[in-house]
């Protein structure tokens, strides 16, 4: 607990009160209970009841799989996953890491949907020949450092993409 007493002074406010952790989950999507409407709706109320509790995050989907970062107070954080553990439009929810954290990784967007299976060609060949395939898709590692560097190749494409200067 030592190290969460020496915050950067770059951190909010909230997060030198709080104690700031990641959480990392897997989980299988439930499709018949699932659609791209639903995911929609789950990413757009999610991205306000994030923002509500200061966290930030990313969820990916590949193939049949989910793969999402939390990060934010740990009270809010635990409350959340516990939410989203019941949540029965997925399943076989496997918590791949939880840990205290001095700053944050993902903190770019409150809630944000990335499908691997959707990005250009070019970038869905980098991480293919970086992480493990399944059925023609990425799957998600178990290894909690590999699932990190997942999401963060999947983040820094995402950013690249939005932020790429007009011609
Ligand atoms: C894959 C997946 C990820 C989700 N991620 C979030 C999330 O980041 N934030 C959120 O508020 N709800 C998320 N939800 C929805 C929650 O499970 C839950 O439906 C929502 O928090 C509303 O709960 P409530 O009606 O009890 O307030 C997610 C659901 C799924 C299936």
């Amino acid at each position: 607990m030592e190290a969460l007493k020496d915050e950067s002074p770059s951190e909010s406010s909230a997060e030198s009160r709080g104690r700031l952790c990641r959480l990392i989950y897997k989980s299988r999507t439930s499709w018949d209970l699932l659609s791209n409407e639903i995911l929609l709706e789950i990413a757009e109320t999610s991205a306000a009841n994030n923002a509500k509790r200061d966290i930030t995050g990313l969820l990916l989907l590949t193939g049949e799989s989910f793969l999402q970062v939390l990060e934010g107070p740990a009270d809010e954080v635990n409350e959340l996953y516990l939410k989203i553990a019941r949540d029965r439009r997925h399943g076989s929810l496997r918590l791949l890491s939880y840990e205290p954290i001095r700053r944050r990784s993902f903190s770019d967007w409150a809630m944000h949907v990335v499908d691997l299976d959707d990005l250009p060609l070019p970038q869905r060949n980098m991480l293919a020949g970086k992480y493990p395939v399944e059925d023609g898709s990425v799957a998600v590692p178990d290894d909690p450092r590999l699932a990190v560097a997942l999401l963060i190749d999947a983040k820094r494409i995402t950013l690249s993409e939005t932020e790429r200067p007009e011609a």
